[in-house]
C-alpha cells in the first residue's frame, strides 16, 4: 500500500514508517517539524535501505495537505500528528483542543475530497479514564479521560465512530497505545522529548546519561507488589509493528474498531529503574517523592482482541526495552541535537 504518515517524523511515526518501508509499503511522511527533526527522516532512510517521500507542512494547512494528496495518491492514512503533553494540555486547554481536533478535521475532509477512507488513528490508554480497573478490554465501559489531552482522544473517537457509522466506504482502526519505550535496535532513532521529560521512560534515560541528576519515584505507598505504581511498557517497535498489522486489516471492510496495543504485562518503577540500570551499568539515583495528582496504581492492557484478530503480539520484554533506549540515548545524548 501506499501510505501517508502524519507526524511521521515523530517518535512512534519514525519507527512506524521503518516497519512499513521493512514490509514493502511505500511511504509518504507529512509532519511539521514542530516537535522532530529532519535528521529522523534520513535515519529512517538509513535504517530501511529506502527513501519515504517527506512533506514539511502542518496537516491543518488543508490547501497544502490537499496538494500532497494529489502528487502522492495514498491509499491509506496513519495520523500520529498532535500535541501530546498532558501537564501542557491542563495549562492550556484550548490550544490542546484546538490543535488535535483541526488537526483531525482537516485532514477527515482532505482524505474525503481525495476518495481515502482507510485509516489508522493513534489513540491512548488514557481514554479508559478513572473509575476501571485493569486489565482494560476495549468494550470495558465508558470512554472518560482525565485532563484535556485525553479528552480530545475520547473526543476523536467519538466523532470518527460516528463518521464510519455514517458512511460505509470508512474503515478506521483506533490504536489505544499502552505506555510506549524504547528506540530502535540500531540506536539511530528514538525519543527526543523537548525540555524536561514527563514520562518515567525519558527521565530515567536522561539520568543515567546525566542530563537530570536523579528519578522522582512518583508514590510508594501503592496497593502493589512494591509500593510503586505499574504500568504496561510497550517496546516502540512493537508498537510500530502494531500499525503495520493494523493496516492490513484495513483490507476488509471493518467500519471502526479499536484495539489495545499493549502487553498485558505491568511493570513497576523499580523495577523499570532496575531494567535501566542493567543495561546501562551504572546505578541511577532516585528519590521517593509524593503521588502525582491523577495518577493510577496500576493500568495494563487485556490484549485478546489485537492478538486474535490483529494476529499482532507484542514480543520485547521489559529488559531489551531498557537496552534499545539506552542504546539511543548513549548514541545521541542529546537527541537529534548531536
Ligand atoms: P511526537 O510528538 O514524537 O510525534 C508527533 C509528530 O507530529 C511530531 O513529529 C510533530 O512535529 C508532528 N506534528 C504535530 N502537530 C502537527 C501538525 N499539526 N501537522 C503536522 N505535524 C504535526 O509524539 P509521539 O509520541 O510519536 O505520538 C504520536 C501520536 O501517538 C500522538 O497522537 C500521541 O498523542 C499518540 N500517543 C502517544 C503516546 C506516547 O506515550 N508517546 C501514548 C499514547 C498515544
Ligand atoms: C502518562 C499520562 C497519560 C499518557 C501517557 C503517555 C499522566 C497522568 N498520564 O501516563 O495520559 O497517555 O503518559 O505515555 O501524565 N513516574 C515517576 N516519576 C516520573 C515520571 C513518572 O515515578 O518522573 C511514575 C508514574 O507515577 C507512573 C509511571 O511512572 O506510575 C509511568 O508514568 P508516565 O511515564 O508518566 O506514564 P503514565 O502516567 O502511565
Amino acid at each position: 500500500m501506499r501510505v501517508l504518515v502524519t507526524g511521521g517524523a515523530g517518535y512512534i511515526g519514525s519507527h512506524t514508517a521503518v516497519s512499513l518501508l521493512e514490509r514493502g509499503h511505500d511511504v509518504v511522511l507529512v509532519d511539521s517539524l514542530d516537535n522532530s527533526s529532519r535528521t529522523a527522516v534520513e535515519r529512517i532512510t538509513q535504517i530501511a535501505g529506502r527513501q519515504p517521500s517527506f512533506h514539511e507542512l502542518d496537516v491543518r494547512d488543508e490547501a497544502a495537505l490537499s496538494a500532497v494528496f494529489l502528487e502522492e495518491r495514498p491509499d491509506a492514512v496513519i495520523h500520529f500528528a498532535g500535541l501530546k503533553a498532558v501537564g501542557e494540555s491542563v495549562a492550556e486547554p484550548l490550544r490542546y483542543y484546538s490543535h488535535n481536533l483541526d488537526s483531525t478535521f482537516a485532514l477527515l475532509r482532505t482524505m474525503t475530497t481525495h476518495g481515502v477512507h482507510n485509516l489508522v488513528f493513534s489513540s491512548s490508554a488514557t481514554v479508559y479514564g478513572e473509575g476501571q480497573e485493569a486489565p482494560y478490554a476495549e468494550d470495558g465501559g465508558l470512554l472518560h479521560a482525565t485532563n484535556p489531552y485525553g479528552q480530545t482522544k475520547v473526543m476523536l473517537e467519538r466523532i470518527l465512530s460516528d463518521i464510519a457509522h455514517a458512511d460505509p466506504r470508512w474503515n478506521i482502526a483506533l490504536l489505544r497505545y499502552f505506555n510506549p519505550i524504547g528506540a530502535h535496535e540500531s540506536g539511530l532513532i528514538g525519543e527526543d522529548p523537548n525540555g524536561i521529560p514527563n514520562n518515567l521512560a525519558p527521565y530515567i534515560s536522561q539520568v543515567a546519561i546525566g542530563r537530570l541528576p536523579q528519578v522522582g519515584v512518583f508514590g510508594a505507598d501503592y496497593p502493589t507488589a512494591d509500593g510503586t505504581g505499574e504500568r504496561d511498557y510497550i517496546h516502540v517497535v512493537d508498537l510500530a509493528e502494531g500499525h503495520v498489522a493494523a493496516l492490513d486489516k484495513l483490507r476488509e471492510p471493518i467500519g471502526v474498531r479499536a484495539w489495545n496495543l499493549g502487553t498485558g504485562r505491568a511493570t513497576s518503577v523499580f523495577a523499570l529503574i532496575q531494567a535501566f540500570e542493567a543495561a546501562c551499568g551504572k546505578s541511577i539515583p532516585y528519590e521517593v517523592q509524593p503521588r502525582r495528582a491523577g495518577d493510577l496504581a496500576q493500568a495494563w492492557a487485556d490484549t485478546t482482541r489485537a492478538e486474535t484478530e490483529l494476529g499482532w503480539r507484542a514480543s520485547r520484554d521489559i529488559d531489551a526495552m531498557a537496552r534499545d533506549a539506552w542504546r539511543w540515548q548513549s548514541q545521541n545524548p542529546h537527541g537529534y541535537a548531536d
